[in-house]
């Protein structure tokens, strides 16, 4: 006699602990939870797009992004390149060839005040002054001074942020899609392994080639790979849970009497 026949097995006689049998509300609650972190994927990845993918000032995401955003544009300075890309429009070609001749002239104090800070004046302060929240504020020397240092990408304190947020937000989304992919039934032992813990694996590699990358661009090409792996392990384990719940079940009208929390 099997053992994992649940009470009241003659009432319901093909029901186990597995997401093809739980009742309705369970799986509202599941499909709710899935739903919500599919959409805030959606948006974090238009956000990549908006912040790094714009990092070599092309639309798109590409490899040179990932390098410029962690390791930086080292043949140039934050200014110079925001120059060429987008506050381009800003200010006319004379003017932004100066600025950058005076950069790369060593960006000293006395030129700037006689002649950048005039042209800062006329193009850029409307915008970056001490009351523009968010933005640099560039009617002083000092300030504008910080920007025309080499392009060194993300800084340390930037990284660490970002990692701690990641590592912590990340591995609570994937616990509780992998639980509940953990109740699908009749998945390919070694398919159900993988995608279970792939995305912890896919997760610390793409953190730690953040750091690699800041060394040396070599690395971007891990952050793109771990990236793009963890969206196909979200993906894999979402479309599985809901087809087991929604459409095997309710539409196949497929019985499963196993139970997913004991076996595999
Ligand atoms: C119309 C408003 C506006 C004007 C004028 C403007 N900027 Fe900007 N600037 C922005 C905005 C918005 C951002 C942030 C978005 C971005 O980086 O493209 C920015 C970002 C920057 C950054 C990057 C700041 C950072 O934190 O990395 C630099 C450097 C910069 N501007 C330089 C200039 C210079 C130099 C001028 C004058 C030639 C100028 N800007 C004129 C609006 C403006």
């Amino acid at each position: 006699m099997e053992t994992n026949i649940p009470p009241h097995a003659h009432d319901h006689p093909l029901k186990g602990i597995n997401l093809i049998s739980f009742s309705t509300s369970i799986k509202l609650l599941f499909s709710g939870y899935l739903t919500t972190v599919a959409v805030g994927y959606l948006m974090a990845l238009t956000q990549i797009l908006f912040t790094h993918g714009m990092a070599d000032g092309q639309f798109g995401l590409s490899f040179d992004d990932i390098v410029y955003s962690y390791y930086g544009d080292r043949s140039s300075s934050t200014l110079e390149g925001k120059l060429n890309g987008s506050m381009k429009a800003n200010a006319p070609d004379e003017d932004r060839f100066r600025i950058i001749q005076w950069v790369r002239d060593g960006a000293k104090e006395q030129e700037y005040t006689v002649y950048i800070k005039p042209i800062i004046d006329d193009h850029c302060v409307m915008c970056h002054n001490a009351d523009a929240g968010g933005l640099p504020d560039f009617s002083t020397y000092e300030n504008l001074k910080k920007y025309t240092d080499t392009n060194t990408g993300a800084t340390f304190e930037a990284l660490v942020r970002v990692s701690h947020i990641h590592i912590f937000g990340i591995s609570f989304i994937f616990m509780f899609v992998g639980l509940i992919f953990s109740f699908s039934t009749g998945v390919n032992k070694q398919y159900k392994y993988a995608a279970i813990v792939m995305p912890y694996i896919f997760l610390l590699v793409d953190i730690f080639s953040w750091w690699l990358t800041k060394l040396s661009p070599h690395f971007a090409i891990f952050v793109i790979l771990a990236g793009a792996g963890m969206g196909l392990s979200f993906a894999y384990m979402w479309c599985v849970s809901m087809y087991q719940m929604w459409i095997l079940g309710p539409v196949k009208h497929q019985e499963d009497s196993r139970n997913a929390l004991l076996r595999d």
